[in-house]
């Protein structure tokens, strides 16, 4: 999936996400800070990583997701932003391992705010756009990760003589 850049999601995927976001869209406030709290819920040692105001920082979650849904038939092009939001990631102090916890609860908060309009259909169709959007950041992130790891063990090196 990230070789490519695309999400895999047929028309009909596509038309449900699309209807999702624009109802989520008006609710935004809500569904962003409902996020949050289920975020720090599910586990309260990811509260400290956030150090500026979680009602701006759900503005901008929710303006990203918006951008890649409306970007879902070119989203090869959208992947540098995506690797580049990836690697800043690393600098707030995420973790791979904590990208399952952000997509359960932004599925919990879609959820909450969709009700019945968030079929199992709909469910999954979230699914793979927050599937491909975690991987291309994770991967962006690790490759951040290794090369810093790199400079850092032949950095010394450098000083002996050849
Ligand atoms: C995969 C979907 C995600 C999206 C679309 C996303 C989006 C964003 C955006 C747009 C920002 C604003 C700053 C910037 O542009 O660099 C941000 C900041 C941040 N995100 Fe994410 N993020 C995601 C995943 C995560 C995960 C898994 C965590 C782990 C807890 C996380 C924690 C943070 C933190 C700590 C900040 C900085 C907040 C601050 O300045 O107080 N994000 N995110």
């Amino acid at each position: 999936m990230p070789e490519t850049g695309r999400i895999e999601l047929t028309e009909d995927q596509k038309k449900l996400v699309r209807a999702s976001i624009s109802r989520a869209e008006r609710m935004a406030e809500v569904v962003g800070l409902d996020f949050y709290q289920r975020l720090f819920e599910l586990d309260p040692k990811l509260r400290p990583l956030f150090q500026n105001n979680i009602q701006e920082q759900s503005k901008k979650l929710m303006a990203t997701l918006k951008m890649v849904v409306d970007g879902l038939d070119y989203s090869h092009e959208l992947v540098a932003s995506i690797r580049s939001l990836g690697r800043r990631h690393v600098q707030y102090g995420v973790k791979e391992q904590h990208y399952d916890t952000v997509g359960e609860a932004l599925l919990w908060a879609l959820q909450k705010a969709l009700g019945s309009d968030f079929t199992p259909e709909a469910r999954n169709a979230w699914l793979t756009v927050y599937n491909w959007l975690a991987a291309t950041m994770k991967e962006a992130a690790a490759e951040a990760q290794a090369s810093f790891d790199t400079t850092r063990f032949t950095a010394p090196s450098r000083k002996d003589p050849a």
